[in-house]
């Protein structure tokens, strides 16, 4: 069976994406600090898949850690979920995002040389495309990030280039995600911030089961139908099924893929407030403030090339992702807390 290391695994995409691999036949085996995430996840992903799932607790900067689990496992391949993905803490401590975000990149890519697995999915964001000056970003926008986060993914993204070239036997495949929304349709797995959630849907979810007393919509002075931000929210499952789709793709015929994954159809904030109270029956409060720091008014992906080589395109709208949202959300209040 082709066993696969999941960095990030308990996190909020990797979790999805583990319970889709464990589906589709792969072994999983997951590496992750808890950092942003709780262990009792682990128990959840076996329990949807109905597989056992190893899990790893600790860091991918420690080589030493990486070296066992390579000299334990002959892995296929590995999807690299681990990172920092906070944007306004990135600008407010730059040192700890290179570090985690790079450095850890670098020793993970390192030690995958060393035990000769040469197979990787990376992570990306549509972050790097920065601010093109027109709204469909295709993979050819140009990269231009505009903060510490971005340039993260950025600079992976380059290593990972730098190394297909210096090492052609390397097939990897940079998945620049649009805005992952959404949870499992069980309500056993979601997205779970730790803190006050930077994102939209997460707040909005708190908003709606009283954890939060209203939302703050930020900005309605863009220049976009009803002057709130637009962007292309995705079903984490439609995500974590282009990670499957890419692993499968992946090969002599693609060694280098480079893809959007994203829906084409962008949302306003109001609208995805009115969705989730069709979907949740709840009224949302909320009140219009300033803009919010480095946001754009309107983004979406071109997702068209991963549609031509993955065969892969995003299928569930925007009801099932404040349905499933909604689902999880209440029949987990505190997140995993109830663990
Ligand atoms: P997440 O925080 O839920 O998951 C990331 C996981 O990585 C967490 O479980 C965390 O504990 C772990 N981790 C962080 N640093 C680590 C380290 N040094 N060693 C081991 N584990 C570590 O985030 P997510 O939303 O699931 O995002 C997964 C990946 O996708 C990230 O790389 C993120 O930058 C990228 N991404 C996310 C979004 C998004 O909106 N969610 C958008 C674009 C790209
Ligand atoms: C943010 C990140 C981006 C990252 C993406 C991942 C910033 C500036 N950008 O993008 O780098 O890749 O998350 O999902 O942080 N909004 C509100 N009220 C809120 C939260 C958000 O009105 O409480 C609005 C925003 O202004 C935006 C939209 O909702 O118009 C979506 O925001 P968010 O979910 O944070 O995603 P992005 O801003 O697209």
């Amino acid at each position: 069976m082709r066993k696969v290391l999941v960095t990030g695994g308990t996190g909020y995409i990797g979790s999805h994406t583990a319970i889709q691999l464990a589906n589709a036949g792969f072994e999983v085996v997951i590496l992750d600090n808890l950092s942003n995430s709780s262990k009792g996840v682990v128990a959840r992903i076996e329990e949807l898949s109905k597989r056992q799932v190893d899990f790893i607790e600790g860091d991918i900067r420690d080589h030493e850690l990486l070296r066992n689990i390579f000299s334990q496992h002959t892995f296929d391949s590995v999807i690299h979920f681990a990172g920092l993905k906070a944007v306004g803490e990135s600008e407010e401590q730059p040192l700890r995002y290179f570090d985690n975000n790079v450095s850890g990149s670098i020793v993970l890519f390192d030690e995958m040389i060393k035990a000769g697995v040469y197979k990787l999915i990376f992570s990306s964001s549509a972050t790097v495309y920065g601010d093109p000056g027109y709204v469909c970003y295709s993979e050819n926008t140009p990269l231009a990030p505009i903060n510490v986060y971005g340039r993260t993914k950025l600079m992976v993204e380059d290593i990972l280039r730098d190394l297909k070239k210096s090492q052609p036997k390397w097939q990897i495949a940079l998945l620049r995600y649009f805005n992952p929304v959404g949870a499992h349709e069980s309500g056993r797995i979601g997205e779970n911030p730790f803190g006050v959630p930077n994102n939209l849907m997460p707040f909005i979810s708190q908003v709606a089961i009283g954890r939060r007393s209203k939302l703050m919509v930020y900005g309605n002075d863009y220049a976009t139908p009803d002057g709130t931000g637009l962007r292309d929210y995705i079903h984490v499952e439609d995500l974590a099924a282009g990670h499957v789709a890419a692993l499968k793709t992946l090969g002599d015929v693609n060694p280098f893929i480079t893809l959007n994954l994203g829906t084409g159809k962008p949302y306003s904030v109001l609208e995805m407030i009115s969705a989730f109270e069709r979907a949740s029956g709840i009224k949302i409060p909320y009140e219009i403030v300033g803009r919010r720091a480095g946001d754009l008014s309107e983004y979406y992906a071109n997702a068209d090339l991963a549609k031509e080589i993955l065969g892969w395109q995003a299928k569930l709208g925007i009801d099932r992702m404040c349905a499933d949202t909604w689902c999880w959300q209440k029949s987990n209040p505190e997140g995993y807390g109830i663990d």
